[in-house]
């Protein structure tokens, strides 16, 4: 990949579209809709290669929907469901809005006046039932902001049923990349034993995403669980994944700039950083990188170009030593990288280019002084 500009994200389209085609496949053979969360990626070729596969888009803000409506909504349904939704948001997109889902009941509330009678209203619950083991990122943690805990929503309803008119449906997203659908599975038996009146009054239930789609064959306790809602209770069931669908399908490619010793193993420090990979921070985990064996020889250090300590991405094994100059490249970086991506320490956003069927490359966007200094699609504040 010698004609690159490092650091470069790159969206290998044919992973997408298969990737896209494994999606359309499950949610047709589940017999549920297929939305996409563009909050994973929303860069432009993305969101038109998805849009030719999905049933719609479930957004979480003015802004992508404002994307998603001008660039590849099609005759697609838009969704937002957020932990604060704007009445101003409402007032923009009035019809062309066809389901909300409210975080709670004092945002329905709140906000149900502003709704249009065409959009279909949704709540969303907390199931209460953990995967995750660190609270930071579970959404069933104690004391949760996400979504009406399932055992106060029982308790409502035994106290009035009437509580749930002018609700269609239920939308619960509780896990996190997670690849066993049996969770997913206890999650909705778990609901069914705590509101099966409310399933049986509404007419939909949207399954959010985090979960990783891998075959088919691997999907029986997702199928389970859409029969479940579908056949059970005659439910329309949605899903809005967003890393299953563009996870795989992005690389961020960087240059070794330099390499020196350090106490036990060498150091590469690269021209990107964590800035272009934050969840690798946020996170603490080791991204996969192109090339790297357990048992390799030539041993590194890999580590970005910032004054920050911990941007590093961990230790890495070669087959073949690294030099100034070599690339090194980040696998599986196609969700919530460049959506999180942002220029700390002044260093450029990476460039971004898309590479097709014929494996070439085409560089469709690079960073500029102008956009730094102009606070361009970047989280940098200037100093007061
Ligand atoms: C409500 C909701 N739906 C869908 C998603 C997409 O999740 P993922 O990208 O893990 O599939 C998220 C991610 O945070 C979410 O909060």
């Amino acid at each position: 990949m010698e004609e690159l500009d490092t650091p470069a994200y790159v969206i290998n389209e044919k992973i997408l579209e298969r990737d896209m085609r494994l999606l359309r496949q499950i949610a047709d053979q589940a017999g549920c809709k297929l939305l996409y969360s563009p909050k994973a990626s929303s860069l432009a070729p993305v969101l038109s290669t998805i849009g030719g596969y999905v049933d719609g888009f479930a957004c979480s803000s003015l802004y992508e929907m404002r994307l998603v409506d001008e660039l590849c909504r099609g005759d697609g349904s838009l969704h937002l469901v957020s932990p604060l939704i704007d009445g101003s948001t409402l007032d923009e997109f009035g019809d062309r809005l066809n389901y909300v889902t409210f975080n709670s009941l004092s945002q329905w509330q709140n906000l149900q006046a502003k709704v249009s009678a065409s959009t279909s209203v949704g709540l969303r619950i907390n199931p209460e039932l953990s995967f995750i083991h660190d609270p930071r990122y579970d959404p069933c943690r104690e004391n949760s902001k996400l979504g009406v805990p399932v055992s106060r929503f029982a308790d409502l309803m035994a106290e009035n049923p009437a509580f749930l008119n002018g609700i269609d449906g239920l939308h619960f997203h509780s896990n996190c990349e997670s690849i066993d659908f049996a969770s997913l599975l206890a999650t909705a038996r778990h609901i069914q034993d705590f509101i099966p009146e409310a399933l049986e009054a509404v007419s939909w239930i949207n399954l959010g995403g985090g979960y990783i789609f891998q075959s088919v064959e691997e999907s029986a306790a997702f199928f389970e669980t859409v029969a479940l809602f579908c056949d059970g209770f005659g439910l329309q069931v949605f899903i809005e994944p967003g890393a299953a669908a563009v996870r795989r399908c992005g690389s961020i490619v960087a240059t070794v700039r330099d390499v020196f010793e350090g106490e036990d193993c060498q150091i590469a420090i690269l021209d990107t950083s964590v800035n272009h990979m934050p969840e690798v921070l946020e996170f603490q985990f080791e991204p996969d990188v192109l090339g790297h064996v357990d048992d390799g020889v030539h041993a590194y250090v890999l580590a970005g170009c910032t004054c920050l300590a911990g941007d590093m991405f961990g230790q890495y094994a070669f087959d073949t030593p690294l030099t100034i100059g070599s690339q090194v490249t980040f696998m599986n970086m196609g969700a919530y990288s460049a959506s999180k991506a942002h220029r700390f320490n002044g260093v450029a956003l990476p460039a971004i280019y898309t590479q097709g069927d014929t494996g070439r490359l085409d560089q469709i966007w690079a960073d500029k002084f102008d956009n730094f200094a102009n606070n361009v699609g970047s989280s940098t504040v200037a100093p007061a």
